[in-house]
């Protein structure tokens, strides 16, 4: 059995191992010292692209166009690169046994990986409507998205059922990019989920009425608060339609699934401690294996912001905490100073003409603002989430139907507090610096009425 040994691996080859390999090539490593080791066949590259440009109908981003490190602007990291680094790319090849008190990996094809220090960098995979027994769930033409192989199978049954239709299941970040993309790839789109409104780990109901609204322009069907139970399907195993709970059957040629993301570590199960369904680390990434580090979506992590543990599925959080990780090996080699890891949660999404960034937690009271027309040229809103204030005044009355039979509504008076949380649709770059500050800096506010007046103004002059 083939062996190789290596001071450094990186097991995964996605977002955070490329930002790594950046790091180490910026701190000092030597030729054949660092190993990064993927079951993807090419070099990492930036995933959030694969939602996006990588659909267009016109022009889409393809490779080598956005490998990393191009999502943050900096200099893309090709092939070459790695290899004009010293570093050794260890592609199509999946790790199917981790030993790490032996610190040897095994590959699906038997071959052996020792190594002195470990980052564990394996990311999420799909959840699959298989997982919950939906009857059907296998038919061709049937789609998750997380690789570049899943979006090239996506592209080429764009490509084959053209102004066909499509049904989007879930609306959470792949359901909303993805049902953008589908219809301005001119397919009839629907859109299925269980919840009230889209995005409910993020949204107020203010917030995705917005949303919601605007695909309606575009033509896109919303059904909500029903979920997919059941697909058929024709002669040659491609799907035909979707059954819903509520008994709406909908005709589709394509199907796309977004249920959520599940972060990939079984092969570490018993080995190693975890923590919210991920593997627990220290403000430097370490895990509770000596030597052994994790970084991107499978780190549990100390947010000292907020002084909890979390776990973050997003890409801003993949990129500095696999930057942190490295710096914080380094140090320990006695090279480069490391601080503890401080980070501002940071997420955004683009969909049509639509982009927003949300900096911060949003828990407390959410207050929203702005220009949220969906009809308006270039609509621009957000949200305040507003903590720790107190309650000065309620007032209570029946409903607030006038045509009531008994009537029941009311209002708090919220005062003090401060500014955890920030949303913004549609901000320029100058806006978008200033709701990261607010949310970094929490400012106090006198009233959640001055927050809504005064809207991103109260964002501008801090
Ligand atoms: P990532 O998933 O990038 O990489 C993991 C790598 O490990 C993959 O190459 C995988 O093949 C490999 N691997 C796993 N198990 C292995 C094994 N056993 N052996 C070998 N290799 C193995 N975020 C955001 O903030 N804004 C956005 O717009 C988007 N958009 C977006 C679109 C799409 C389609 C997806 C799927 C995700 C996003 N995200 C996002 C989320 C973001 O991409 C994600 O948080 C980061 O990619 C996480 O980086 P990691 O390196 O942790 O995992
Ligand atoms: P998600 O958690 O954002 O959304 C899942 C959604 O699935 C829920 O909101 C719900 O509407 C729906 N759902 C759950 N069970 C369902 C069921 N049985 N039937 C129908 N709908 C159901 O997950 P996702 O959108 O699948 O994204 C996967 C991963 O990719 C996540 O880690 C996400 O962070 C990442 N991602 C991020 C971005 C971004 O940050 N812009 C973009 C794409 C993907």
């Amino acid at each position: 059995m083939a062996e190789k040994s290596f001071k450094y691996v990186i097991v995964g080859g996605g977002v955070a191992a490329g930002y790594a390999a950046r790091e180490f090539a910026k701190q000092g490593v030597k030729p054949g010292e660092l190993a990064i080791i993927s079951k993807e066949a090419v070099a990492p590259y930036e995933r959030p692209a694969l939602s996006k440009a990588y659909l267009f109908p016109e022009s889409p981003a393809r490779l080598p166009g956005f490998h990393v490190c191009v999502g943050s602007g900096g200099e893309r990291l090709l092939t070459e690169w790695y290899k004009e680094n010293g570093i050794e790319l260890i592609l199509s090849t999946e790790i199917v046994k981790a030993d790490l008190a032996g610190k040897t990996l095994i590959s699906a094809a038997g071959e052996s990986f020792k190594y002195q220090i470990l980052i564990i960098a394996t990311g999420s995979t799909v959840i699959r409507l298989a997982d919950f027994g939906v009857q059907g769930a296998d038919a061709k033409n049937i789609f998750y998205l997380r690789e570049i192989d899943d979006a090239d199978k996506l592209v080429e049954a764009i490509r084959a059922k053209k102004n066909g239709k499509a049904v989007i299941v879930g609306g959470g970040y792949i359901g909303l990019e993805l049902g953008a993309a589908l219809r301005i790839n001119n397919l009839e789109v629907s859109m299925v989920y269980p919840e009230p409104w889209c995005m409910p780990r993020l949204f107020t109901s203010g917030i995705a009425a917005f949303y919601e609204s605007y695909y309606a322009n575009k033509g896109i069907k919303i059904i909500k608060g029903t979920v997919a139970v059941g697909f058929s399907a024709n002669e040659k195993g491609e799907v035909t339609e979707v059954k819903l709970k509520d008994g709406t059957v909908l005709e589709a040629d394509i199907v796309v699934v977004g249920v959520g993301g599940r972060p990939l570590t079984t092969l570490f199960k018993g080995q190693v401690e975890e923590e919210k369904g991920g593997i627990k680390t220290d403000a430097f990434f370490k895990t509770s294996v000596p030597n052994v580090y994790a970084v991107g979506d499978v780190a549990t992590f100390p947010l000292k912001l907020y002084n909890e543990l979390r776990r973050v599925e997003h890409v801003d959080h993949s990129r500095k905490s696999a930057e942190q990780a490295v710096k914080a090996i380094k140090a320990s080699e006695g090279v480069g100073p490391v601080e503890e890891y401080d980070y501002l949660p940071y997420f955004y999404s683009r969909a049509f003409d639509l982009s927003w960034q949300f900096y911060g937690d949003n828990v407390g009271e959410p207050v929203l603002f702005g220009d949220n027309n969906p009809a308006s040229a270039k609509p621009k809103f957000g949200s305040y989430w507003i903590k720790d204030g107190k309650v000065v005044g309620a007032f209570l009355e029946g409903d607030n139907n006038p045509a009531s039979a008994k009537p029941k509504f009311g209002s708090y008076w919220i005062k003090d507090g401060k500014v955890v949380g920030a949303f913004l649709e549609g901000g320029n770059p100058d806006e978008n610096k200033a709701i990261a500050k607010v949310a970094r800096i929490q400012p106090p506010v006198e009233s959640l009425d001055q927050v809504k007046n005064e809207g991103l103004a109260f964002a501008s002059k801090i």
